[in-house]
């Protein structure tokens, strides 16, 4: 409330639309001192013409700050009454090389508190809401305050050929899998064996259990290896990640590099 009541101060009447229109949460940019006769090149995604007068500058960082992915601007003096005002979507921190002396020009970042890689799970990450100076916005199947909960973003893996009983007839392999969080239900299993199987099951040749425990729900998600049998019990190997989510588990299982490796399930 405090946010409308704000931007209705600042702006007056006709920005009112506007402002309720961007009512996913109140956002609060930080604008870092303005650099002159610099810009950042390579990053706008808006060019507006504000007519030159005493709140052009105000103008156009309130048109960032309406603007969610918009962290820096830069002003660029055009004919005698009009200046463009560039709203990007990235700054000076994320990409330092591409802040280019530009004459005439002068660019303005943000407190970017985006920086470093906040949000898990390629989530984008908006800076200026929230407490913390920043949200993240999830990509489908992932939730929680940093797009962390891979508890219920996952993709079931429910074939019953993809069980430990199953004895293979045709070869198949995980080569294009995911890469992805997984979870074994169904006819499947529930989870990945964690003993040595034999050759030539669960759809494929050669066979792939967990070497180690499953994790608790305290661990979060950890590493484990995937041992492929072939002969030996852990011919082959690779790292995945594993977490418990209380009544079940998920994997983030990578693709296999060749074929016939394949992960199974078992109950
Ligand atoms: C903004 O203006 C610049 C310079 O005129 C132009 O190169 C760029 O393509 C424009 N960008 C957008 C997103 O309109
Ligand atoms: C993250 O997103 C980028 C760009 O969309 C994509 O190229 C990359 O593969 C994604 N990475 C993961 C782990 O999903
Ligand atoms: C299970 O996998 C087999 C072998 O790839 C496939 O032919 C079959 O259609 C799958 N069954 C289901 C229910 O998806
Ligand atoms: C887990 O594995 C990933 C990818 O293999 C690696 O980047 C990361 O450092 C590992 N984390 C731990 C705690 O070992």
């Amino acid at each position: 409330m405090f946010c409308y009541l704000s931007l209705l101060f600042l702006f007056g009447g006709w920005f009112y639309s506007l402002t309720v229109a961007n009512h996913d949460g109140c956002r609060r940019l930080k604008f870092l001192e303005p650099i002159n006769g610099y810009a950042l090149i390579g990053h706008v995604i808006k060019n507006i013409s504000l007519p030159v007068g005493m709140h052009m500058y105000s103008h156009c960082r309130n048109w960032c700050t309406m603007e969610d992915s918009c962290t820096s601007i830069n002003m660029v003096p055009r004919e005698k009454n009009e200046i463009i005002c560039q709203l990007s979507d990235s700054d000076q921190l994320q990409h330092p090389n591409d802040l280019k002396p530009t004459a005439g020009l002068i660019y303005r970042g943000t407190e970017n508190k985006c920086y470093g890689n906040k949000c898990y799970n390629n989530a984008t990450c908006l800076v200026g809401f929230t407490d913390k100076g920043y949200k993240c916005i999830c990509p489908l199947g992932y939730t929680g305050q940093y797009c962390e909960n891979e508890c219920r973003g996952y993709t079931k893996l429910t074939n019953n050929t993809r069980r430990t009983t199953y004895v293979t007839r045709t070869k198949k392999c995980d080569k294009h899998l995911g890469p992805g969080w997984f979870r074994f239900q169904g006819n499947a299993g529930t989870k990945m064996p964690t003993t040595c199987q034999p050759m030539s099951r669960c759809g494929t040749y050669k066979t792939g259990w967990l070497r180690g425990t499953h994790p608790s729900v305290a661990e979060g998600a950890v590493n484990r290896t995937v041992c492929f049998r072939y002969h030996s019990c852990c011919k082959y190997s690779i790292i995945i990640r594993v977490r418990n989510c209380g009544s079940y588990y998920v994997y983030y299982l990578v693709n296999t590099p060749f074929c016939n490796l394949g992960y199974c399930g078992t109950d």
